[in-house]
């Protein structure tokens, strides 16, 4: 399965950082917050990756990240002119994707979790990952009956329940015509809730929950959030290296 790194969009909630470089470039604790997904998607077996950027400071991916040939993968890279939403941005996969499916992270997105199960067992249709928040009016909200999801709201005031739909999906090659029948919502974005409401009418859309942290970092909130969340992780990490080594 090929893999798609979306960062486009404009930044604005991160503005000054974001005159300065790309949103997704921004550190979150020790390292660029692209790294985050990318390693997500390495962590599930994929090696051939597309990254959507937006226009801002977009040579400075290509800078940091080259070839890919350092994280032992195939980077790709097109730009998405204009923040038309990661609908929009998602379609420019269409040739990389080469009707085939593909596994798609939102570049402010920072999982804890291993996908590479899900990345096996994935054959058609569309699958979604939930995660239980205290502030679901910020996300893409299921609505569920049971176990099942009947639809989905994108930033619904009150939410119908605490599940957000995070941004990591699973879709089959058909993903490319759905986007290109979606007309712009209210905000004037090709939503990517819309798209996986396309695949709950045609009752081809499976929803898994997310067991570790999760979090976005698209404002300074969430930043902090997902910051001091990595800061721990390396803490863990520098704790385990230290333990066993004798004392000098
Ligand atoms: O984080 C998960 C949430 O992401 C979902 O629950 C929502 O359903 C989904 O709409 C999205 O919500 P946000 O409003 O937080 O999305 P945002 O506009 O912040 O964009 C998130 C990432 O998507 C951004 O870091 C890069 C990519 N993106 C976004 C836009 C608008 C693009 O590649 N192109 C775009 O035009």
């Amino acid at each position: 399965m090929k893999g798609v790194i979306l960062a486009g969009g404009l930044g604005t909630r991160l503005r000054p950082l974001t005159n300065i470089t790309n949103k997704h470039l921004i550190p979150v604790y020790n390292k660029p917050m692209i790294l985050y997904p990318l390693e997500t998607l390495i962590k599930s077996g994929i090696r051939d990756i597309l990254i959507v950027s937006g226009r801002e400071h977009a040579g400075h991916f290509v800078e940091f990240l080259g070839s890919g040939k350092e994280y032992g993968v195939r980077l790709t890279y097109r730009v998405q002119d204009e923040a038309g939403g990661i609908a929009q941005a998602l379609l420019l996969a269409g040739d990389f994707a080469d009707r085939k499916p593909v596994m798609v992270i939102l570049g402010d997105n920072i999982f804890e979790d291993n996908f590479s199960k899900y990345v096996k067992s994935f054959r058609k249709g569309a699958r979604i990952f939930l995660k239980k928040v205290p502030d679901a009016k910020r996300f893409g909200v299921p609505v569920l009956e049971g176990k099942n999801v009947v639809n989905i709201l994108e930033k619904p005031m009150p939410p119908p329940n605490d599940h957000a739909v995070t941004g990591i999906y699973q879709y089959d090659g058909d993903v490319f015509k759905i986007i290109k029948k979606l007309r712009p919502s209210d905000r004037g974005e090709l939503e990517i809730t819309d798209v996986n409401n396309a695949y709950i009418k045609r009752r081809n859309l499976k929803a898994e929950i997310v067991r570790g942290f999760w979090s976005d970092a698209g404002t300074f909130d969430s930043l902090a959030r997902a910051t001091q969340w990595a800061l721990r992780q390396f803490d863990k990490i520098t704790a385990g290296k230290l333990k066993g080594r004798p004392l000098r």
